[in-house]
């Protein structure tokens, strides 16, 4: 699955201090103006739940169908299955799809049970029993004793006169009704006006666990098989699926006249990556016809859907030399859904998406758009072969399926559009966004064990910024020490179809002793120290003494860690490293020492998952080396030392004063990346005083009074009255003549949420008739998150139950507004308490296993730092333990951890970081 994709965070930042001053304004403008290519990237990871509940020795129940996992005893062949979903409702106003399914399954070992996964289905009865069971070729099929449904483990189950025979193959077949509804679950419903008239599309999302909300099937990766489809369809709509269609028919069927449209049998394939649409959307395709973009007939006939049909071919071209294969399937469908809970999910050969992450219009959008467009589909493009063509054996190892695509996308991306630096994006929102989260005490390995992960909330609850962000980390840090041709060798060497991690590095291992490739243990012994135990180190390099030293960093050092490691948290680290500007020899740490009197940086492209600690000397060095020259150290590693030096001063190993002098130079600083990593780590520096007396300050520092060279800088530098006004101005002017906004793209994101901000009711309510009439998901996105800059509360809380009214907001929208207006200094609170006390109901309504719940939680708890708040937070997690946090139990650990941190961190450096703004605004 894709990532969520939330607005930028510099804009969350940029809105908060916009109210007050100019100057932090010009840096949000100027960088939104420059480089605002990362808009949108802000993922759901700051998002996920990371962390753990210490798991107690699984208790395994006496019943097999009150375990969750399926017996071993049937393997399922193939399926066909007759999906016909109602677009319109029935006599009860009920949205509903009937279906009929016959799954031809294996035994494997005796048994007298035939488990299957159902959920949510009425089953039609056949003589009393939910299915038929007959044999195929030579086998007979006992009678059926009794049939039942389980709804705890969401099986249905099927108890046998007598046993089934090993080798022997039966035909289960069920017919069955459920609801089309608008649930982002399984087979679902999705809606959206066009030209004044609502049309409903039935669409669908199977991973991790909803296949079995769609019919009765083996709802397990592992359990692979061919799929025959057939849908069934009103005349004027059209059926897709995961394979080609192969034929239409109309006829009639109970007196209505419909369609039936047929598939080719698919490659075998798992469950989760079914997809099945009906919809009246139309395509576009490439010349060679095997690429289409599909979506809504008004953004195709705008051409929204060129832009990522421009960049499939080329990104599927690159994967082809990649993984040295050929696209596995006949066709490769992309579909833009008005209605869907993650940012894209990777259906083999119907890949779907978010319309913010697939359509993009010349006009409307910015160049951040389709930055977010390119590296989602080079993401889901990855998948059609890691993932899809090669399967993770179970969802324990998830971070090898979704941490390999986060890593790859970026080499896609780079593929299509190679003047974008694209990959150096990894450090922003991979890397220092999952080093927050891992660096905590209560965060938790790569790889689970297998019995760690069961019921399907624990299944979503790995859909996670460590599975994701800190997968792709390691995955990365791999491939620079094996080199990239040896690590994808290895890769496309697995001609497996069902992969266990452990093989990945045995097959690594098979080409590492290329000639020239010196590595100190083999690659399992390595890796098995980044994915077996949870965290990373710090490493130490005393250049006076020359020693090396490693340590597990964690962010509040006074945090217990209950979790031991057989490793004891040391690793076997990969140094690259330069001296005075000359690359040296990569470096294995516990291998051997260096020494050096000139300037020394280590982690050199940021290739390795360490932070990196100096002697103040060296320190000293770098920093005066970033004053007098800075490009004398690449991008990356400048944005580097500053997250690595904030996040020592966090964790109490550097002075805080150091910390923030590493962004004294950024006066000179051109590039967007540093900056992003500057502005990041200093929006935690509002934790220091909520209120606006600090931001005055803050922004009166000199380090950003970046700008210069650009037209609305300068326009902003004549301060607060000039820059607001500005803004106001072309809000204005748009409020004017709404047909025609003034605004530059890359802006608009700071300027609807500065003019909101600066504004009243009217600038809300203005924003709020462009978002319900906006023809553009991406243009409605901006629109939805500056609504959230407000400092009304009464409009705070008024949008806040808005998110609760599906026709207000969609329900795929509906956690990340609360989490954008959880941003705004005004809405934290107000988004606090509203979350506290609707918490069972919007637990209820949005799903306890939805993984956009971790990221609310970790959203409205970001900026506790007081001991009230604590206290709150802790009364919060005890009044609910009977409605159950699903997903987002990590991470409400998580937040409980953080603002512990944060507590004690205000209070040891509150006059210190004041000390030190009051002296740099002298
Ligand atoms: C699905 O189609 C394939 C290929 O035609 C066939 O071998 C298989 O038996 C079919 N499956 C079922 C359940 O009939
Ligand atoms: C599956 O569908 C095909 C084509 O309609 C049919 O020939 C076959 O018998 C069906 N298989 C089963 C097991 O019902
Ligand atoms: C399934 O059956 C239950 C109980 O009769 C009923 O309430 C529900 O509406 C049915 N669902 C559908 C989709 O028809
Ligand atoms: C897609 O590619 C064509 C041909 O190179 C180009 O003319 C067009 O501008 C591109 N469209 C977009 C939206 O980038
Ligand atoms: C690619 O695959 C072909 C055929 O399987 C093989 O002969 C060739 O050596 C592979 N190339 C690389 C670079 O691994
Ligand atoms: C971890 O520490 C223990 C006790 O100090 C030691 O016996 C063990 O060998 C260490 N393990 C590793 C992998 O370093
Ligand atoms: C940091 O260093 C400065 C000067 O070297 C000192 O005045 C200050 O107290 C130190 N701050 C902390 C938090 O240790």
């Amino acid at each position: 699955m894709g990532k969520v994709y939330y607005v930028s965070k510099h804009v969350g930042l940029g809105l908060l201090v916009l109210a007050v001053t100019a100057l932090v304004t010009i840096i949000a403008l100027s960088i939104a103006y420059d480089k605002e290519r990362a808009k949108n990237q802000d993922t759901l990871g700051d998002g996920a739940a990371d962390g753990t509940t210490p798991v107690p020795t699984p208790f395994t129940p006496k019943e097999p169908w009150d375990r969750y996992r399926l017996p071993v005893s049937l393997v399922p062949v193939s399926y066909n299955v007759t999906l016909w979903p109602r677009l319109k409702p029935g006599a009860d106003g009920m949205y509903f799809f009937t279906g009929k399914s016959a799954v031809v399954v294996r035994c494997v070992k005796e048994t007298d049970l035939l488990i299957i996964h159902s959920n949510k289905l009425n089953l039609t009865s056949f003589n009393g029993h939910h299915a038929v069971l007959t044999g195929l070729g030579q086998a007979t099929a006992p009678a059926i004793q009794n049939s039942w449904l389980v709804v705890k483990t969401e099986f249905l189950v099927i108890q046998l006169r007598s046993r089934l025979s090993v080798g022997a193959s039966y035909v289960l077949y069920t017919e069955f009704k459920g609801e089309l509804a608008d649930d982002l679950e399984g087979f679902y419903r999705s809606e959206y006006t066009e030209d004044g008239v609502r049309k409903v599309v039935a669409t669908s999302q199977m991973q991790a666990t909803y296949a079995r909300k769609t019919f009765p099937c083996f709802d397990e990766p592992a359990m692979k098989a061919v799929f025959n489809v057939t849908i069934i369809h009103d005349q004027d709509t059209v059926a897709l699926s995961n394979g080609m269609e192969i034929g239409t028919a109309d006829s009639v069927i109970d007196g209505v006249s419909v369609r039936v449209t047929t598939f080719e049998p698919t490659e075998r394939m798992s469950t989760y990556l079914l997809a099945f649409i009906v919809s009246d959307f139309v395509n576009i395709k490439s010349t060679q016809n095997k690429n289409l973009i599909w979506a809504r007939r008004k953004a195709i006939d705008s051409r929204q859907g060129d832009y990522a049909l421009n960049v499939t071919g080329p990104i599927l071209q690159f994967y082809e030399q990649y993984f040295n294969a050929t696209y596995p399937l006949s066709k490769s469908d992309q579909i833009a859904l008005p209605d869907f809970n993650a940012g894209a999910m990777e259906n083999w050969g119907l890949v779907t998406y978010r319309e913010t992450a697939l359509l993009f219009d010349p006009i409307m959008s910015s160049t951040g758009n389709k930055e977010t467009i390119t590296t989602v589909v080079s993401h889901e493009l990855a998948h059609m072969w890691f993932g899809n063509l090669v399967t993770l054996q179970w969802w324990n190892d998830l971070w090898l399926n979704e941490g390999f695509a986060s890593y790859v996308e970026y080499l896609g991306a780079d593929y299509a559009e190679p003047t974008w630096s694209i990959k150096d994006k990894i450090i922003l929102s991979d890397v220092h966004k999952v080093f927050a989260v891992d660096a905590l005490a209560s965060s938790h390995p790569l790889s689970r064990r297998e019995e760690e992960v069961n019921t399907p909330a624990q299944i979503s609850e790995m859909f996670n910024t460590i599975s994701y962000s800190k997968g792709a980390a390691v995955l990365r840090m791999l491939s620079e020490f094996l080199t990239e041709p040896v690590f994808t060798k290895g890769i496309s060497s697995l001609a497996v179809f069902l992969l266990k991690f452990s093989q990945l590095f045995v097959c690594c291992q098979a080409v590492e002793n290329t000639p020239g490739m010196h590595i100190p243990h083999t690659v399992h012994d390595i890796m098995n120290r980044w994915t077996l135990q949870m965290g990373f180190p710090v490493v130490t390099i005393d250049t006076r003494t020359g020693s090396i030293t490693q340590k597990h960093f964690l962010l509040d050092p006074d945090s217990v860690l209950d979790r031991p490691s057989q490793f004891n948290y040391t690793w076997f680290v990969p140094i690259k490293w330069m001296k005075t500007g000359v690359e040296q020899q990569q470096h294995w740490l516990l291998q051997e020492t260096v020494s050096g009197e000139d300037w020394v940086l280590a982690n050199t492209n940021v290739a390795g998952y360490f932070r990196v600690n100096y002697d103040l000397d060296n320190w000293h060095r770098l920093l005066s080396l970033l004053n007098t020259n800075h490009q004398a150290l690449s991008i990356i590693n400048r944005a580097q030392i500053i997250d690595d030096a904030f996040n020592l001063a966090r964790a109490k190993i550097i002075n805080t004063t150091l910390a923030l002098t590493t962004t004294k130079y950024l006066s000179k600083e051109r590039d967007y990346i540093p900056w992003e990593s500057a502005l990041r780590n200093l929006d935690y520096y509002i934790l220091i005083d909520r209120s606006n007396s600090f931001y005055r300050i803050f922004s009166n520092i000199p380090i950003l009074r970046y700008n210069q060279n650009n037209a609305i800088g300068i326009a902003c530098s004549m301060g607060v009255q000039g820059c607001g006004e500005l803004i106001k101005s072309w809000y204005r002017q748009w409020m004017e003549n709404p047909h025609h906004n003034p605004i530059h793209p890359n802006l608009k994101s700071t300027v609807y949420c500065s003019a909101i901000a600066f504004g009243g009711v009217e600038e809300w309510d203005f924003a709020w008739r462009m978002f319900k009439n906006a023809t553009l998901a991406s243009e409605a996105s901006r629109l939805r998150s500056g609504m959230a800059c407000t400092k009304a509360p009464w409009l705070l809380n008024r949008y806040l139950e808005y998110t609760l009214d599906p026709t207000k907001i969609r329900k795929q929208d509906a956690t990340s507004t609360i989490h954008y207006i959880a941003r705004n200094i005004v809405g934290m609170p107000l988004a606090w308490n509203f979350v506290r006390a609707r918490w069972s109901y919007l637990f209820k309504q949005y799903g306890g296993r939805s993984f956009s719940f971790s990221g609310l939680i970790n959203g409205i708890t970001k900026r506790l730092s007081t001991e009230f708040e604590l206290q709150e937070l802790m009364k919060f997690k005890e009044d609910n333990l009977h409605v159950g946090f699903g997903s987002a139990t990590m991470a409400l650990e998580q937040a409980i951890e953080k603002t512990t941190a944060n507590i004690k961190w205000v209070a040891e450096n509150k006059a210190h970081v004041l000390k030190w703004f009051n002296d740099e605004s002298k």
